[in-house]
């Protein structure tokens, strides 16, 4: 089958490649859509793609834009889905994911255990917001960041005047939350694809950072889960609707798990060099399995 990849990036970009590679090992052929080379069309109120490379001519669409790309992307994935086209993950998940506070109200709302959090688009709500968390330090994130870009610590009242001048001015929205101490923390992604748990790494913060993630420190190991974890991961990936996820979870001190956030288009370098699992593999069986 044709697998379309939604992706900004060329075929050397790590999960690119290993996603053509694994399509090839499998029987099929994956092409890369490039979300800015692709127009949506309505034409007599049918949905139809301007595309002059025909990359459209795919049977299942994996969107994997990532966050850098803006929400305009999204129209494009929609109109997959209403020329008839599987898309995975799809629309509704994706808008879910790549706002990690409506992602957080999904997680809450089947009692999923997430950190306290507040939003807020006003100088006036941070203030609220830091009283009501108990002060600092808390952490702040825009809502659609990645890879540990739009993640800060704050701890003086300094660095709140900076968010209050760089963000809540123009009204973009950021999240304050209840910062987890690193002291006795650890901090997980757990990979679900279809339904299942296809590993789990322990990834390590660098020396002076509170951020896990694989870009900034690139020190990971694989774990084996316990059941109540894998219970989380995968009810965390089904309350934002995503078939392919990554969780991250950090264990607090106390060892009560925190679902932080969930990817849709989780990066899979690291972790597969963690594991030596054939992440790029799972997901094309999957795929093929489910929609071919
Ligand atoms: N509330 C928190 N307390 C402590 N550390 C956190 C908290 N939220 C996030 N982190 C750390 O920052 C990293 C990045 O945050 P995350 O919400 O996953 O955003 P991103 O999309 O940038 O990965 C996490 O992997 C974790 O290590
Ligand atoms: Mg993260």
């Amino acid at each position: 089958m044709n697998i379309g990849i939604v992706t900004v990036k060329d075929n050397n970009y790590h999960p690119n490649q290993r996603l053509i590679e694994a399509a090839a090992q499998q029987g099929h052929r994956a092409t890369l859509i490039h979300p800015y080379r692709v127009w949506p069309c309505l034409e007599g109120g049918k949905p139809y793609l301007i595309d002059h490379h025909k990359m459209q001519h795919s049977n299942v669409v994996l969107p994997r834009q990532g966050a850098t790309v803006g929400d305009s992307s999204l129209n494009l994935i929609r109109q997959f889905s209403l020329m008839g086209i599987p898309v995975v993950n799809d629309f509704d998940a994706i808008r879910l994911a790549r706002n990690k506070f409506l992602t957080l109200m999904s997680l809450a709302a089947v009692h999923i255990p997430i950190p306290d959090s507040v939003f807020v688009n006003s100088s006036e709500g941070f203030h609220n917001a830091l009283e009501r968390l108990g002060g600092f330090p808390v952490v702040v994130k825009q809502v659609s960041s990645r890879k540990g870009q739009g993640v800060i610590l704050v701890d003086t009242q300094q660095k709140v005047l900076s968010m209050i001048r760089d963000y809540l001015i123009k009204r973009d929205g950021l999240l304050i939350q209840h910062f987890i101490q690193p002291a006795g923390r650890r901090d997980m992604r757990v990979l679900i694809v279809g339904g299942k748990v296809l590993g789990a790494v322990e990834l390590k913060p660098r020396k002076g950072d509170f951020r896990a993630n694989f870009h900034l420190s690139g020190a990971s190991r694989s774990i084996n889960i316990s059941p109540e974890l894998q219970d989380i991961a995968l009810r965390s990936a089904d309350a934002v609707g995503l078939e392919i996820a990554g969780v991250d979870i950090i264990l607090d001190q106390n060892r009560r798990f925190n679902v932080i956030e969930v990817n849709y288009s989780p990066g899979f370098r690291g972790f597969e060099a963690a594991t030596g699992i054939d992440v790029a593999g799972g997901i094309i069986n999957y795929v093929a399995g489910t929609y071919g």
